[in-house]
């Protein structure tokens, strides 16, 4: 039996896994591959090679949509897989997990992420939940209990969560559907529109990663990559510059910035106070994007914070509260319900 803890952040994009006693730390894809319905051919990265590429008959999915598991099998083949990575290939039974979960969600969604581990092979001793955001603020470190309020904002791949927090509890939050892969989309269709041609999810990321910058006078710059093109249906080499990118990832953000903006002028006037004062806190992996703190700071007139490694946020904090027992009241188990 094992008596390790584990810091577990299942996104839709990333499934994070941390053991604290052995320091170790993954971070893959949350994907699976799965031939005729039936035959797992690939996990997580190795998966995620094969996302559209793969054959008719070879399925891509991502198990958790919106923050959410909408997968319930696939996620927790994945889950297993990752535990045997972390731990050289064996299922060690009896460890201590810590779990984020979304906060704008119901009771049952977040219910799922427990019942994972609890219906899982990893037969653990003790399941915990933590808010998403709670996690979030002390990866931060923000000094969670004090009455001093804080702004928070997490741009994932499918959704983003604007939080407020204060003396140790969320004051609001909202999780909006905008967020990296609705950046990707819009590449998406500024290539189809002004090139006449389609490319997919993937090689709009690699665009956004490599091209975007949302600065005021972005370096001009130019990747290339195959498309298809639409009257012909040829696969095709082309170059993408980085103006048509920046336009359409631009516009895509905007909408973002305003429900922000909304959230800021909801906010109970001491804590904006607060919040002018310490800035807004940055996370999530679409936190990478060149100058996005920027253009955040512009639009809303408040200073932001980044950090490094903005992606890793909510892992970070989790792994935090795991290893100090002052964390404690910061975590919690689902409360059974009773139905009549
Ligand atoms: N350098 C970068 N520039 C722009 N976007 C980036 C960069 N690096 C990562 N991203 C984007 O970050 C997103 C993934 O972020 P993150 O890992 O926080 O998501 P997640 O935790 O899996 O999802 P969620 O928390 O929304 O469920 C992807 O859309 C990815 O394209
Ligand atoms: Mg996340």
């Amino acid at each position: 039996m094992s008596d390790e803890k584990y810091g577990l952040d299942i996104g839709t994009w990333n499934i994070r896994l941390s053991a604290l006693s052995s320091g170790t730390y993954i971070s893959e894809k949350n994907v699976i591959a799965v031939k005729d319905r039936k035959i797992v051919i690939g996990y997580c990265d190795e998966a995620f090679e094969m996302y559209e590429r793969a054959p008719e008959n070879v399925e891509v999915s991502f198990p958790v949509q919106d923050s959410v598991i909408s997968e319930i099998d696939k996620m927790q083949m994945i889950l297993e897989y990752i535990f045997k990575k972390i731990n050289r290939g064996k299922i060690l039974k009896g460890g201590n997990f810590l779990i984020s979960v979304p906060t704008d969600t119901t009771e049952v969604e977040k219910r799922a992420f427990h019942e994972l581990v609890a219906n899982s092979r990893l037969k653990a001793r003790s399941i915990y939940m933590v808010e998403k955001s709670v996690a979030d603020a002390v990866g931060c470190g923000i000094d969670i209990k004090s009455p001093k309020g804080n702004f928070l904002v997490n741009i994932g791949a499918d959704t983003t969560d604007i939080t407020v927090i204060s003396l140790g509890s969320i004051v609001i939050n909202h999780k909006v559907k905008i967020a990296g892969r609705r950046f990707d989309e819009a590449i998406v269709n500024a290539v189809r529109q002004s090139e006449q041609k389609l490319i997919g999810m993937k090689t709009a990321e690699q665009l956004k990663i490599r091209l975007a910058d949302m600065g005021e006078t972005p370096e001009h710059k130019e990747m290339q990559i195959f498309a298809r093109v639409m009257s012909t249906g040829l696969p095709v080499r082309t170059v993408i510059s980085s103006d048509i990118v920046n336009a359409a990832v631009k516009e895509a953000v905007m909408p973002l910035i305003d429900l922000v903006r909304n959230t800021l002028e909801k906010t109970p006037p001491e804590l904006a106070a607060d919040i002018i004062e310490n800035g807004i806190y940055l996370q999530g992996g679409s936190a990478s994007m060149v100058n996005i703190g920027a253009l955040f700071a512009k639009e809303t007139g408040i200073r932001v914070k980044l950090l490094k490694d903005p992606g890793n946020s909510t892992i970070r904090g989790v792994t935090t509260i795991l290893g100090s027992s002052k964390y404690n009241s910061l975590r919690y188990v689902p409360q059974e319900k009773e139905y009549n």
